[in-house]
């Protein structure tokens, strides 16, 4: 069968459909020589992602993406030397149309295979365009389903340092926008907003922010933006009561930029204390949120001397097959594939993580 030593670091094909953006690279050596990434906008209309919809268009779209990506490597599919797919976490009916098709090629090519997690693609994420981004680091990790904290000692050892006790920042930011009236996804959205907005006008909570937290506290590392999220909401109902939607719109500016201010100042402060604790000199970012200018801004001003912050290109922040193409050849490197009896998981466990002892 499927031999993982015949992998001869030749060009790697990368599949990403675990939520809304179909994708494929082609990695030759470390260079990223093809790439392609489909964002569904079938989404809008109904203000978030439909699954149903996403796993249909992952279905009709994947030949054509992994097609176009191998067109532009200038490579065919009988080069391919390995695949590597996101096998979780995500939407289940999504991820299993990207690992049904690469296990489909891994068997017909009779190539190693690997599944891979989809944060753990994000950390990779900052290797496809710097190689100085290597561990140990602290990593930020910040999209529409998680928010964490994490120590990473060495590739695939990490240890989880805190992580969001209810909604992930991404999804506060995609809900808030909706509340605020501005479109869907909301990241982006809010950021547009927020450059000719002014934050203090309003005020919104700094959640678990608490000056008085010390090393050991459980809350510590840890984030909470469900309220940070309702007092939004709060806040948009009082203005739409008193002055209706025009109040609202009048608003919107700076309304965005307290929101966005209130979730920075938390990110910044937490990540600021991981790496006070860890004592290391690097942090790394990783998922939608850190396509965020004023998040990046903000963290290279605070972390000034104390440690060097790498972000992924903006096209590399968001959801995309590029960092699952490295993780995939890293694993492959070092001699690692993939059964194919592996099946998507929207819980899929994150390698190698240590959870968090506080
Ligand atoms: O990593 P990602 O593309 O998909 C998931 O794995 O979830 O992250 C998507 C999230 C969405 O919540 C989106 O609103 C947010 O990233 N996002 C941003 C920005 N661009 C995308 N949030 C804040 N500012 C942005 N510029
Ligand atoms: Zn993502």
């Amino acid at each position: 069968m499927i031999k993982s030593d015949e992998f001869a670091d030749g060009p790697v094909l990368g599949v990403e459909t675990s939520c809304d953006e179909t994708s494929a690279a082609v990695l030759i050596g470390s260079h990223l020589a093809g790439h392609v990434i489909l964002s569904q906008d079938a989404h809008e209309r109904f203000g978030g992602i439909v699954p149903e919809i996403a796993a249909r268009a992952h279905l009709r779209q994947i030949d054509d993406v992994v097609s176009e990506a191998l067109a532009e490597a200038g490579v065919s599919a009988g080069e391919i030397d390995g695949v590597g797919v996101t096998a979780g976490p995500g939407l289940i009916g999504a991820l299993l149309v990207g690992l049904n098709w690469a296990k489909g090629f891994a068997y017909a090519l009779d190539r190693p295979f690997i599944g891979v997690h989809h944060m753990e693609a994000h950390l990779y994420a900052n290797s496809v365009a710097s190689p100085e981004a290597e561990p140990p680091f602290v990593a930020l990790l910040v999209s529409g389903g998680h928010t964490m904290l994490l120590h990473a000692r060495k590739w695939g050892d990490y240890q989880l340092l805190g992580e969001t006790r209810d909604d992930a920042v991404g999804e506060a930011f995609d809900k808030v926008a909706r509340t605020f009236g501005f479109g869907f996804p909301g990241g982006p959205e809010i950021e547009r907003a927020a450059k000719t907005g002014r934050p203090g006008r309003f005020k919104l909570p700094r959640p678990m922010l608490a000056s008085t937290d010390h090393p050991g506290d459980p809350a510590y590392l840890d984030f909470s933006f469900s309220g940070l999220k309702t007092a939004a909401a709060l806040l948009a109902g009082e203005l739409c009561a008193e002055g209706g939607q025009a109040a609202l719109k009048e608003a919107g500016p700076d309304l965005a930029a307290e929101f966005q201010e209130a979730a920075l100042d938390v990110l910044v402060a937490k990540t600021r204390r991981a790496i006070q604790l860890t004592g290391c000199g690097r942090v790394l970012l990783g998922g939608g949120v850190s396509r965020n200018s004023r998040l990046r801004e903000r963290l290279a001003e605070d972390l000034a001397g104390l440690a060097e912050v790498h972000a992924p290109p903006p096209r590399l922040a968001t959801d995309n097959a590029a960092m699952v193409a490295c993780v995939a050849r890293h694993r492959l490197l070092a001699g690692e594939s993939s059964d194919l009896n592996l099946n998507a998981d929207p819980a899929y466990p994150f390698p190698g993580l240590a959870p968090n002892v506080t």
